[in-house]
Parts: structure tokens; sequence; C-alpha cells
């Protein structure tokens, strides 16, 4: 008999509820690159769920190794006590990881992560002695999750605005400039010059005021934007040279979304902090993480007096056992099938000539890419509001699991994807996008 499920009490995040709830799209099942929804429909993932799930759905093997996971130990307080699978985890992360960036904080979400990273930037400037270094500094439709660290740096204007007052910070302007830019394949020509804005903020606040700087490699939620050739290393020379702490906010970019572990290998510009989720456990288990320069951990462990706690800040879940055995296995599937790599070799290149051909379609203003992310924006309706979350579900009822964000619309599909999901998204995407009368 089938079962009536009641959509009343879930009050669902970042979701229209209302229109939502009488129109729901429910996914009941997934496997590999597909979801399936409760009317049974096959939908292709061109989203790898919320930029996460880079192994695919279904990966028993995960499932497998919690479960016996949960056999051994269910949990155990990561308060003054530790287990066997937790260090474990950790050594292994920090295999990948910049050269030095051997320590890592584990948080449950990318929005954990940006707090933790923030407050460890603050507790190393005060360990250093810089204890005027107070303010942080995002950036304009930067996304660093929920919380009131991360709204207070993050740059779009929805999230941040009726929550009351927020940190003290200021914003770099965005790299997005689609005039000089437009349809640039991988990281555009044009704007280097943009990073000087952070000289000008860093002289403005005052060096002595300015404790980190936090920046997403590409900005995905705020519409997958990539930096200009040369301006994160310019960033990185800038924090160097007045002792600001640099922040990559690598939630969406690490593990082999561009084709590497993390961008900061992809762009050979070492920050001091990476924070982390999403693709660290494949979706699988909420988990996240922010690794630490030796430097920094060495520095605020070794400020507090013998025997006593150095940083006061912590998570019920972190380093829950169970997450750490659904990381290690989702590792294997990542080093067996060589998925960290795999968006830098042909397929990332399939990708891009595919995203690619949909430009001349009078609708598309602009098509961004790199690794196995991108994003085809759209232009403005003359009339009316933002087209893109009109095309995502002119997409799903085609059978295409897309993203929207204004008039953007992004993929960031499984790492396992193979050059017939490509041509389908493709495709999808050029049948709705013919039919835009904007
Ligand atoms: C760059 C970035 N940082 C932080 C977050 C927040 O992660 P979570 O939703 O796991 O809290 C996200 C989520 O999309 C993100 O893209």
């Amino acid at each position: 008999m089938e079962k009536k499920v009641s959509y009343d009490a879930f009050w669902m995040p970042f979701t229209a509820n209302r229109d939502f709830k009488a129109n729901p799209r429910i996914i009941n099942r997934a496997e590999g690159m597909y979801c399936y929804s409760d009317k049974n429909a096959q939908l292709l993932d061109a989203t790898a769920g919320l930029w996460c799930v880079n192994a695919g759905h279904g990966r028993a093997e995960i499932g497998e190794a919690m479960a016996k996971q949960v056999a051994e130990l269910d949990y155990s307080s990561p308060f003054n006590f530790g287990h066997d699978i937790g260090f474990e985890f950790a050594e292994r992360l920090v295999k990948y990881t910049p050269v030095g960036m051997d320590k890592v904080f584990f948080t449950n979400s990318g929005s954990e992560a940006v707090e933790s990273a923030l407050k460890i930037a603050m507790a190393y400037q005060q360990a250093k002695g810089n204890t005027g270094k107070f303010k942080f500094i995002g950036r304009e439709l930067g996304y660093h999750g929920v919380n009131y660290g991360g709204i207070s740096v993050g740059g779009l204007t929805t999230n941040r605005t009726g929550f009351g007052p927020l940190l003290q910070t200021d914003h770099l302007g965005h790299t997005l400039d689609i005039e000089r830019n437009a349809f640039s394949q991988g990281l555009p020509e044009f704007g280097v010059e943009k990073a000087e804005q952070l000289e000008q903020l860093i002289q403005f606040h005052g060096a002595d005021s300015v404790a980190a700087v936090i920046v997403e490699p590409i900005s995905g939620a705020g519409g997958v934007i990539l930096p200009p050739k040369g301006y994160l290393r310019r960033l990185r020379e800038i924090c160097d040279k007045h002792d600001v702490v640099l922040i990559f906010d690598e939630v969406i970019t690490g593990w082999g979304r561009l084709g590497h572990a993390f961008a900061a290998e992809a762009f050979d510009v070492t920050p001091d902090l990476i924070t982390s989720a999403k693709g660290i456990s494949s979706g699988v288990v909420p988990l996240g993480a922010v690794f630490a320069k030796n430097e920094i951990y060495q520095t605020v462990v070794n400020n507090a007096p013998e025997g006593a706690v150095e940083f006061f800040h912590g998570y019920t879940y972190s380093g829950h056992p169970v997450a750490c055995a659904a990381g290690l296995a989702t590792l294997d599937i990542y080093e067996r099938e060589g998925l960290l790599h795999r968006a830098s070799g042909e397929i990332g290149e399939y990708f891009q000539q595919g995203l690619h051909s949909l430009k001349g379609i009078p609708s598309i203003v602009d098509i961004r890419n790199y690794g196995l992310i991108g994003a085809v924006q759209f232009a403005q309706p003359a009339h009316g509001k933002p087209i893109g979350f009109d095309i995502l579900k002119q997409c799903y009822d085609k059978g295409v699991m897309v993203r929207s964000m204004g008039n953007t619309i992004a993929l960031s599909p499984p790492l396992i994807i193979e050059k017939q999901h490509i041509d389908v998204i493709v495709d999808t995407l050029s049948a709705v996008a013919k039919k835009l009368e904007i």
C-alpha cells in the first residue's frame, strides 16, 4: 500500500515552503548518477546533491564502514578522550593538504568549519600578541554558511539582512566581470587588479585591526564566480605583508571538484586555513573540517599554560567515529578510482566543451567553468523575477536536476560522470534555453 506522508511539519531550509508543499519534488532513492522521485522518475543529478556527492550516490562500502563502526564504537566524547579512528582519519586527511598544513579540527558542516576557522584565526592573532586584530574581511557574493560569523563575512544580501547586528567585517568586491570576461574557459584573463582592494581595505581599517580574510577560491552559491588569473596569489602576498590570516573556504572546491584535492593545489596558492565539508564524506554523513598550518596550531597551543585547554571551542560530534569511518571509506573510493584528479583530465575538458557549445543561444549571457563546476548565466528578464528557478523546474520535468541562483544555473555533477551524462545535461539546457523568451 502506498505510504501517505504529510509535508506540514518539516520547515524546509532555503526553500519556498508554500510553493514547494503545493507542488513537492520528492526524491526517495538514488544510485550512481541518478536520483529517483516518488513518482519513479529518473533524474540525472547534475549537482551532486548540493555540491557534495562527489563519489556518486549509493556507495555501499561507505554504509558498510559506518555500520561496522557503529557496532564497534558508536560514540565517545572528543573532549579529553580520543578514539583511534579519529586520529587515523586525521592523519590520512592531512596527506592531501598543502605542505606544512598538517593539523585538522573536525566539525559537522561547512558552516561550523567557517565559524571554527574564524575563531582559530582570532585565537592565533591573540596568541601572537596581535591583540587589536579583531576584524574580518569577506567578499561580495561570497557564501560561508549560515551561522553568525559566516553571514557576517558572507556577501549575499538576502542571507545577511534581517538578522540584526553582525560581526565587524568589511568586504572585497566580487570578481564577476561579464563585460570583459564573458564565456571565458577556465580562469578569466581580466581582473587581477581587483585584489588591490584588499590593500585598500587593510589601509582603511588599519593593519593592526584586521585578523583574517576569507574567500572561496571559486564562489559557488554566489553564482560560480572564478578568480581572475593571478588574483588569489596577490591576496596571499597582501596578507603576508600585513600579517593577516588567509582562509580559503573550500567547502565546495575541495575533494576533486577542480581536479585536485584542493583549490589551493589547483591554483598553487597556499592559504593559512582551509575549510572543508561536503565531498569530505561524499555527502553521506554530516562532516566538516578546518585544516590549519602547523605554525597556527603551534602558536595557539604553546601559548597556553601546560595542562590547560588551549582553544575553547569544539562540538559534541567533532571527529564522530561513524563520520570518520564514512570519511575513510570515501577516501578509499577517491583513491581507487582516481576521482580527485578526474576533473582535470579528459572528462573536465569534455564538460567545458559541452557547456561552451551553448554559447550563441540568445538568452545566455555568460558561461563559466573549471574542472567539474560550471555555470550558465541567463539574461535578466525585462519584466519580473530572475529566471533561474523556472529553468530549474523545467530541467527537472525533463529529468535533469540543476541548481539555480538568480539568473544562473550551476552545475557540479558527481565526479564519476561520463560523457553521455554530460551530453544529456547540455541537450536539456539547450532545449530549455532555446524556448525562453527573455
Ligand atoms: C563555500 C561554502 N562554505 C560553507 C558552506 C556551508 O556548508 P553547510 O551547508 O554544510 O553548513 C557552503 C555550503 O554550500 C559553501 O558552499
